[in-house]
This record gives structure tokens, C-alpha cells and sequence, in this order.
């Protein structure tokens, strides 16, 4: 078809929270009429950190069910792993040989993941080669993100300009789409962090598949301020929060729900947060539980995905492969 080519991913690395629902999947679901989509389990990134073996499996079904239950459509999306098409390692490798080592350095995800490690491995200060290659293997021309990712997408364009430019027109120019509501969603517990999977701290997160009871009582204990109007402002970053995820799961306008919660207090937000996160995961959990119920259809979908990825990404490879001579 003639749609816009969009390609984004998620690593199987578990215990996924609302910030990848509302930076990622959602935007993803939202958009999906428009685009001719591929989306992506990454495990090959997850694995830049150590994964036990048995999890990362499990995880990697379990993700591609998330995918469906949260409304991508296979009528729009192919959804696969990108373990199963070699093209990703292939053209993460060639890229590899491209990227100047400093352009690496400068990557502030590499310096935040790499403190939290023991034993830094060489595949996750390479990780963003790996990304160029996942998006430029689909001629993709859009990537919805959360904000984190802003640097990792400028340094897909970088590397693909380069490439461009010393062996011949080979890569399409990818864009970021990160939406102006709630991209960077933050930790309940400390407004000042992103919600991460990484962080364990207590009422730190909002988990996607977590007892709705406790997603109440860690939403109604979201650390605010010692002020009291309810209004979108970035000094506040506790209410801030709030607000931009109910902004997102609404899609109400700021002016609107300011009027909603005028005179009103800090609790009363809070109740009406998790009203609203609640009625979206409570159907997104069943549709879940369905979908893991038949992993033999998952298996299938996920099979038929990268036969689909393979044919585009194939074509891209062997572009690569004949402007550098192999
Ligand atoms: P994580 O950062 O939680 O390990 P990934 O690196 O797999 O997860 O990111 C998957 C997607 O979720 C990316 O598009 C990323 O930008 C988005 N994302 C992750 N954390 C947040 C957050 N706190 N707010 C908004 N989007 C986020
Ligand atoms: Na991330």
C-alpha cells in the first residue's frame, strides 16, 4: 500500500508500566489507520543486560498478547521478533562499522543503564547501532516513542545521512513521533524520575498487569507538593503527572479538565486518575488472559510476522550489502 511505513519496539524484558502503554502502545493503537505498521519484541536488546532464559521466552510471548490486547490489529500491523529475522544483526553490524565511536558516547541512555551494572557488556553501548538498523531495515518514516528515546532516533538519522552520503541514496530518513501528552511519563513515588522497569522502589510504578486493587492505593499515595490548584505545570511535577495522564487517557484538553478540578484537592485528582487508568486495564487484562491462553496462536502470528518482516527487511540488507561492495 501507499500508507506511511511506521516501526517501533518494545524490549521482553517484563514487568512493563503505564509509561510504555502511553509513550508506545497507545500512540501506537491510536494511529494505526494511517500507517502501515511493523512493531517489534526486541529481544536482542534485552539481552544487552542479562536475562534468565526461561523468563525471556515466556516474556517474549507474553508481549506480543500485550501487543493485541492493547488493539494493535494484525489488519494494520505485522507484529514479530526480531530474533527471527537475522536482517537486524546483519545490518546492526554494518552499522556498527559506521558509527563513530564518539557518536556512542554521547548516548545519555548508555550512561544511565551502564551505571546499574556490574559488568558493562559491549552490546549495550552498541545498542543504539542495533535501533538504527531496526527502524532503517523498514524504509520507516515514522517512530512513535516516549521522549526517551529522542537521542536514539537523532542518531538513527545521523548514522543513515552519513551512510547516505559516502555510498549512495540506501536509507530512508526516519522521523520521532512523541506526543505532547505524557511522553515521559514520571514515577509515582518521585515525580522527578521516569517510571522505569528497572526502578523497584515502593509505588514507584503503575505495572500494565498488576492487581488493580494496588494500582488504587499507589496511585492515591502518588507523591504531590504542599500546594493545592490542581493546574498543568511543569514547576509541580506531581500533579503535572497526573494530569498529563489523565489528559492522555481522556483526551480531554487542559483547559477542560483544569475547569473539572477546579476548587477540588489533591485526592480528589488522584481518585479520578485511577478511575481512569483502572477502566483502561481492567479489558486490556482480560483480553490479555484470553490471548496467553492460546500460545500455539501467538506462536503463529508472531511466525507469520517475520516471514512479512523478513521480505522488506531482506530487500533493505541487500541494498546496504551492494553499496559497500559485499
Ligand atoms: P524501558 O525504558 O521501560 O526499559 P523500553 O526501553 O523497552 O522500556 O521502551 C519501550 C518504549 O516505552 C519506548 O518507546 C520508550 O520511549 C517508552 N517509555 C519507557 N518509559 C517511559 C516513560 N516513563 N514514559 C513514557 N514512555 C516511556
Ligand atoms: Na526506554
Amino acid at each position: 500500500g501507499s500508507l506511511p511505513r511506521v516501526f517501533s519496539g518494545i524490549q521482553p524484558s517484563g514487568n512493563l508500566h503505564l509509561g510504555n502503554y502511553l509513550g508506545a502502545i497507545h500512540t501506537w493503537v491510536q494511529e494505526q489507520n494511517q500507517y502501515d505498521n511493523f512493531f517489534c519484541i526486541v529481544d536482542l536488546h534485552a539481552i544487552t543486560v542479562p536475562q534468565d532464559p526461561a523468563e525471556l521466552r515466556k516474556n517474549v510471548r507474553d508481549l506480543a498478547a500485550l501487543y493485541l490486547a492493547a488493539g494493535i490489529s494484525l489488519e494494520h500491523a505485522t507484529i514479530f521478533v526480531q530474533s527471527h529475522v537475522p536482517a537486524h544483526v546483519e545490518l546492526g553490524w554494518i552499522l556498527n562499522c559506521q558509527t563513530p565511536l564518539g557518536w556512542l558516547n554521547r548516548m545519555t541512555q548508555f550512561k544511565d543503564k551502564s551505571q546499574k551494572q556490574e559488568t558493562v557488556a559491549a552490546g549495550l553501548m552498541n545498542y543504539p547501532t542495533l535501533m538504527a538498523a531496526d527502524i532503517l531495515l523498514y524504509d520507516t518514516q515514522v517512530v512513535p516513542v516516549g521522549d526517551d528515546q529522542r537521542q536514539h532516533i537523532e542518531l538513527t538519522r545521523d548514522i543513515a545521512e552519513r551512510f547516505n552520503h559516502l555510498y549512495g541514496e540506501t536509507f530512508v530518513i526516519p522521523e520521532a513521533l512523541i506526543r505532547p501528552v505524557a511522553a515521559r511519563v514520571m514515577g509515582l513515588d518521585d515525580p522527578t524520575q521516569k517510571m522505569s522497569k528497572s526502578n523497584k522502589a515502593a509505588n514507584h510504578s503503575i505495572p500494565l498487569l498488576g492487581d488493580l486493587k494496588a494500582t488504587r492505593k499507589a496511585m492515591m499515595r502518588a507523591v504531590t507538593d504542599s500546594g493545592s490548584e490542581i493546574k498543568f505545570d511543569e514547576t509541580r511535577p506531581g500533579v503535572n503527572n497526573l494530569l498529563g495522564i489523565y489528559q492522555a487517557l481522556t483526551g480531554k484538553d487542559k483547559a477542560t479538565i483544569e475547569a473539572e478540578f477546579e476548587g477540588q484537592g489533591y485526592g480528589k485528582l488522584k481518585g479520578a486518575v485511577a478511575d481512569v487508568v483502572i477502566a483502561t486495564l481492567e479489558p486490556l487484562q482480560q483480553r490479555y488472559n484470553q490471548l496467553t491462553a492460546d500460545p500455539a496462536e501467538l506462536d503463529g502470528i508472531l511466525k507469520r510476522g517475520a516471514e512479512r518482516a523478513a521480505e522488506v527487511a531482506n530487500a533493505t540488507l541487500l541494498r546496504a550489502y551492494q553499496q559497500l561492495g559485499l
